[in-house]
């Protein structure tokens, strides 16, 4: 058992505090939020993220929450940095708030272990151990330990991690980290610091690669009468390429592909090498994110005072993360065509960053007397759309289903327009009792 201090009470730091608490570690979780140490203190979790309050209630005798940076570190034998890393103006990561958790690194009398859980360019551990040197702290150990748990899943995947990464200056310092891990199972990858932070970097990038390449296949199935689920079932069942994210809709987004995918060109130019393939990988989700408004002409021509009911407004089912989500994207197109647009999520609170846009409690609700119904987020209740009671309150019963939710068939003998992404779709002039140009 080990005593751990976290730096960062969000996404990435509460799901690792209430794990490694849940691995019988002691853990303290520091934020610079008042508001959220309170919260946390009296037993409310900030974050929507499915089993982390179940996890924080059933270790609540061994995990504290903290303002205070000398009592977060009174008695660490390990500091973890979990504090965001959001992209600058140039597309490199902003690492100003992991700079103030170094910089605030007392010197202190116990030896302490520096772990870098925050995603972080290639050459950050060398700059903070040099940092940590000139200072004096030569006594403090520094470890690369990256996170790669997704939201929605992210307590399944830290218990479960497919590996855990861990780079380090010296072998002894990574196993220090390495046996934080003892109970669960998983392959631990041990390298050098630079290796351990690329590793997070290139993953982020090839995952965001595989799904632009699928949606620029389902472009093209579009024009050629393919349908890219099938295409993508037959494509994963190869052993050597696998099933996992090969799923067209309109495009990533979330907290971290964008900025990581940014962040690993910038990492690359400022290093002297032009990194073609990620701008095109950047470029395509940035197009895909517009395509639905195309869909949307034509069925319904101009958009101006059309009704657009956009369903779902998180990144992506499970979560309330709203960062760099497609809906934001698409919603603010469809309210500079003009149209009038609805929302609903069943858990993200868009009402700061949309202005214009109607906010509903219900999808029910949400496209009462539409013209269009969008699936954004694919959370599960939405194949709830596909009813009478729907189609006959909407003014025109039309469904862009931009995650391939619903099955098209099933849509369309329900009564409605059905658009998915990437699949052979009828024109809109040859469906009799399909969607209907409006006046
Ligand atoms: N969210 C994910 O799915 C995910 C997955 C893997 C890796 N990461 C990486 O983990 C890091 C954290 O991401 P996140 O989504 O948890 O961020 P977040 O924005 O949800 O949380 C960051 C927290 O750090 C706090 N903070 C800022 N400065 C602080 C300081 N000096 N001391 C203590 N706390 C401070 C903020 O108040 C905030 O609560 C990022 O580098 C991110 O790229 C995120």
């Amino acid at each position: 058992m080990s005593r751990i201090a976290i730096f960062g009470a969000g996404y990435v730091g509460l799901v690792t505090g209430a794990c490694f608490a849940d691995l019988g570690h002691e853990v303290v979780v520091r934020d610079i939020v008042p508001e959220k140490i309170d919260a946390l203190r009296a037993g409310h979790v900030p974050i929507h993220e499915p089993g982390l309050e179940e996890l924080l209630e059933r270790n609540a005798e061994r995990i504290s929450f903290e303002l205070d940076v000398q009592e977060a570190l009174r008695d660490a034998e390990f500091a973890f940095v979990a504090v965001g890393t959001p992209p600058t103006y140039s597309g490199d990561a902003d690492l100003s708030a992991v700079w103030t958790v170094v910089d605030e690194l007392p010197s202190l009398d116990h030896p302490i272990t520096l772990v870098m859980k925050s995603t972080v360019p290639v050459g950050t551990a060398e700059k903070v151990r040099a940092n940590l040197d000139v200072r004096g702290l030569s006594g403090v150990a520094y470890v690369s330990n990256p996170e790669f748990l997704a939201e929605g899943s992210a307590v399944r995947d830290f218990l479960h991690p497919d590996r855990v990464v861990v780079g380090a200056f010296a072998a002894e310092e990574a196993a220090r980290v390495a046996a934080l891990y003892d109970g669960v199972e998983t392959t631990v990858v041990t390298t050098d610091v630079a290796s351990a932070e690329m590793i997070k970097l290139a993953s982020n990038a090839f995952l965001s690669t595989r799904i632009s390449f699928i949606n620029e296949i389902a472009n093209v199935c579009e024009l050629v009468g393919a349908d890219v689920m099938d295409v993508a079932r037959g494509v994963g069942l190869d052993h050597r390429l696998g099933s996992h994210f090969l799923r067209a809709g309109v495009g990533w987004g979330g907290s971290c592909f964008g900025k990581d995918v940014s962040a690993l060109k910038q990492l690359a130019g400022n290093s002297g090498y032009h990194f073609q393939l990620l701008s095109a990988v950047i470029e395509v989700n940035e197009l895909q994110k517009r395509r639905v408004v195309s869909k949307l002409e034509k069925h319904l021509g101009k958009l101006r005072d059309r009704t657009v009911a956009v369903l779902g407004l998180a990144f992506k089912p499970g979560t309330d993360d709203l960062r760099d989500a497609p809906s934001l994207v698409l919603a603010s197109r469809l309210l500079a065509e003009g149209a009038d647009v609805r929302a609903w999520d069943p858990v993200a609170d868009a009402g700061h960053l949309l202005h214009g846009v109607t906010f509903c409690d219900s999808y029910n609700e949400a496209v009462q007397g539409a013209d269009a119904a969008v699936i954004v987020t694919e959370w599960p209740e939405l194949v709830g759309l596909l009813s009478a009671d729907v189609r006959d309150t909407m003014r025109n019963p039309l469904i862009v289903d931009g995650r391939n939710l619903l099955d098209p068939d099933a849509a369309r003998e329900a009564g409605f327009a059905y658009e998915g992404i990437g699949r052979p779709s009828p024109s809109p002039d040859t469906v009799p009792g399909q969607s209907v140009r409006l006046p």
